[in-house]
């Protein structure tokens, strides 16, 4: 056992019911047990979507992967941790890994099957969480992985994750005969990301004319009016429309909407203006921070999209993610997800400005100013703690 470990840890608390409360909490590091290795977070990223775990951190039980004292919650976030201490069979000290880790400074992991590409945390309150997020990759044997780009990794891959398997899913539903996509927080990552890959597939399958071929289809950016020019920048989309604008939505074309924002008054607009030109409402994410729909991850989990009579529903990404796993194969899809992260990981670089901050006052702060909404859509922010 590596006995270098520091004595002495924190974490930063988030206050479950005004997410704006926050501490920088200091506490001892864990003592590594039999069958526990001790993980130093490193490298992390924070985007609204770790803000959108904390909205709905007890509807989606996202609080519960890394506990907290009672009323506070520790936000999950992606990123690089090195094993710095390991008790645990086929874990080795200096092992690099990425995954889902807490805002703070170490995270005590109960490893099990453990082999060179990696481990999963079998810790007790992890077991019935959906496993997409208990698994932590070796970097030494992750073919997406290079040293030069972890910023970028850290940041885009969770998300792309998402953005690749919606546009995969969207495709698959045929669009729910829609002959456009609208997408709310079309600034964001993910959802630009989404749109990106929209394309891609509009391109793959024979309707390189795009959206005004018999088969093609518009892909609609719905953003903030300061927020605007940087989604037009992105040539994402085909068409970039502020929030007062969804008038201007064609009712000749049948649309899905994909809804980053969750914002009830924007969709109630949408609602009223498409009418039966709206096809499908799928609902990704809150960054308008609304009040946390009803659902679990069990619930998401056992199968979102079988709501689709409705013409309205949640777009949980494990689920798809299993569905292809289960098409294609691990490998395949792999495959798949890394050609898409290659073409879109070499369009992303010029579309955001890498925001560098270092330990728990400059986390805190990136919270305060990614939570109020603050910061711009072209930042990235990347902390080492
Ligand atoms: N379901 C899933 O599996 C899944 C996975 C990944 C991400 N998501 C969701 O996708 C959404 C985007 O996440 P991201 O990390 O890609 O975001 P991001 O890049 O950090 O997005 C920034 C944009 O979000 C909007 N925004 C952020 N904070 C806001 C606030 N406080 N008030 C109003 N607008 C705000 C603004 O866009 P506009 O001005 O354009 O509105 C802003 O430019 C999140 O809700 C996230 O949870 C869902």
């Amino acid at each position: 056992m590596d006995t270098s470990a520091p004595h002495s840890g924190w974490r930063l608390l988030v206050s479950r019911d005004d997410l704006s409360t926050t501490t920088l909490e200091t506490a001892p590091v864990p003592e590594v047990q039999p069958g526990e290795a001790l993980l130093r977070v490193d490298r992390v990223g924070l985007t609204a979507n770790n803000v959108t775990y904390a909205a709905l951190g007890d509807s989606f039980r996202y609080w519960e992967f890394f506990p907290a004292p009672d009323g506070w919650g520790t936000v999950p976030v992606w990123g690089f941790a090195e094993v710095v201490a390991s008790r645990a069979a086929g874990v080795t000290p200096g092992t690099r890994v990425y995954g889902y880790l807490p805002s703070g400074s170490h995270l005590l992991v109960r490893p099990g099957r453990a082999d060179e590409r990696g481990f999963r945390d079998a810790a007790p309150h992890r077991a019935e969480l959906p496993s997409t997020y208990n698994r932590y990759a070796s970097t030494t044997h992750d073919p997406g992985y290079a040293a030069d780009r972890e910023d970028l990794q850290v940041l885009y891959r969770p998300l792309f994750w998402t953005s690749f398997l919606l546009a995969d899913w969207l495709a698959d539903q045929e669009l729910f005969g829609a002959r456009a996509v609208v997408l709310s927080s079309a600034s964001s990552k993910t959802a630009y990301g989404t749109a990106f890959e929209l394309r891609e597939h509009r391109e793959r399958h024979g309707t390189a004319e795009g959206p005004d071929g018999p088969d093609g289809h518009e892909i609609v950016g719905l953003t903030s009016p300061r927020n605007r020019a940087f989604t037009e920048s992105l040539g994402c989309y085909d068409r970039v429309l502020t929030y007062d604008e969804t008038g201007l939505l064609s009712l000749e074309r049948p649309a899905v909407y994909a809804d980053f924002a969750g914002d009830e008054a924007l969709t109630a607009a949408l609602r009223a203006h498409l009418g039966g030109a709206l096809a499908y409402h799928v609902t990704v994410g809150v960054t308008h921070q609304e009040p946390a729909p009803a659902g679990s991850l069990a619930e998401a989990g056992s199968g979102t999209e079988t709501r689709a009579s409705s013409g309205t529903g949640m777009f949980f990404a494990p689920v798809q993610l299993r569905k292809r796993v289960g098409d294609w194969g691990r490998d395949g899809l792999g495959e798949r997800f890394g050609e898409a992260w290659q073409r879109f990981g070499a369009a992303v670089e010029s579309w955001v400005d890498v925001m560098h901050g270092h330990g728990g006052e400059a986390l805190q702060r990136v919270w305060h100013d990614v939570q109020s909404g603050r910061s711009t859509p072209r930042t990235g922010h990347v902390l080492t703690l």
